[in-house]
């Protein structure tokens, strides 16, 4: 038996179809900034290179002693902040499994489903229930069970993001923001206000859909549009403009999504903090603060850790911009 408790390590492993992210963190308590112990990432464009790539990283990492947390995204999970009458345990199981009925649309047999109370308050609790297909979601663990990762838990990105946001303590809690993780396949769409996660939406667009579209407008193959996208030098312009059919379809799906948020009395949007390899692409964030009004600031995943020696930092801090979700599943 320990006679002392020992420091929380977390494996956190973000894939999304096109690539990994793998962190391993050593927190250690309130006062001392979590350490990034390990980090890989790796694109990829198929089963048998994620395999590859799990059985490579498997024996660098710590798995016996950490927990290992599955950041969930783009299987259609479902998120819902719900406003219950307090109530003992047992009715709160009781009223949840009637909420389930209303919120998870699957049949009971292909519903996975959990909750975790926010708040407790005078007259009313604030419970965030969360949901997924049953398998979508064991299809999507199958290969890292297969690998030998002993998977503790799977945590809706949207989640993580606010978990890192509450973290870095970057805005005036009070305020409502938006955070959007713009992806290669999707968006991760999340209102927060007093640190709790009012609306998550996972919007259908990403970096990817934008290297489409340049190479229908500018007559490009993927590659070069990719290129191009990333690296427009003095074809800026030429890009920026191309793309605005399609920032003008991102930018009023967003809209939507926050007049949806008005509805819930919380008060104005007053930022947009914006992350994900898509939030580099040119013109997006000043076309995004034109559109909606408000503020779009970028922010940092590392700010508040302190990174491992060994670890290649150069390349952790080149996606800076691009690992909230990782790490935001590290944090306890
Ligand atoms: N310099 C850049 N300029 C523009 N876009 C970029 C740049 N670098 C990367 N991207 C885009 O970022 C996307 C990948 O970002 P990210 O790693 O955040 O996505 P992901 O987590 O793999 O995907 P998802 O979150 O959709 O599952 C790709 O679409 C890529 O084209
Ligand atoms: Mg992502």
């Amino acid at each position: 038996m320990p006679f002392f408790s020992r420091d929380k390590r977390i494996i956190s492993i973000d894939p999304s179809g096109k690539s990994i992210k793998v962190a391993q963190v050593k927190n250690r308590g309130a006062k001392r900034a979590p350490i990034i112990e390990a980090f890989f990432y790796e694109k990829l464009s198929g089963q048998d290179q994620l395999k590859e790539f799990l059985a490579k990283v498997q024996p660098k990492l710590d798995t016996k002693r950490s927990q290992i947390v599955l950041v969930i995204h783009g299987i259609q999970s479902i998120y819902r902040l719900l406003d219950l009458p307090r109530m003992d345990e047992v009715e709160l199981e009781k009223a949840i499994r009637y909420e389930e009925e209303v919120y998870v649309p699957f049949p009971p047999e292909e519903r996975v489903v959990d909750f975790k109370v926010l708040e407790e308050r005078d007259t009313e609790t604030l419970v965030a229930l969360a949901g997924v297909r049953r398998s979508a979601i064991e299809e999507l663990v199958a290969p890292f069970l297969d690998a030998g990762f002993g998977l503790t838990s799977a945590e809706l990105a949207g989640l993580c993001l606010v978990n890192l946001f509450n973290f870095m303590r970057l805005d005036d809690p009070s305020k409502t923001v938006v955070l959007l993780d713009v992806g290669a396949s999707f968006t991760e769409f999340v209102v927060v206000s007093q640190g709790i996660p009012f609306v998550i939406r996972e919007i259908n667009i990403g970096g990817d859909l934008f290297t489409e579209h340049l190479e229908d407008v500018l007559h490009l193959n993927g590659e070069e549009a990719e290129l191009i996208k990333c690296n427009p030098g003095e074809r800026e312009a030429e890009v920026k403009s191309a793309l605005e059919p399609i920032f003008y379809r991102f930018a009023e799906e967003i809209k939507v999504s926050m007049e949806y948020t008005g509805h819930q009395s919380l008060g104005k949007v007053s930022k947009i903090f914006i992350s994900g390899g898509g939030s580099r692409t040119p013109g997006l964030r000043e076309y995004l603060e034109k559109s909606v009004g408000v503020p779009v600031l970028g922010w940092s995943a590392l700010e508040r850790f302190e990174i491992g020696k060994g670890i290649d930092k150069n390349s952790l801090e080149f996606r800076q911009d691009m690992i909230h979700a990782c790490l935001g599943a590290t944090i306890v």
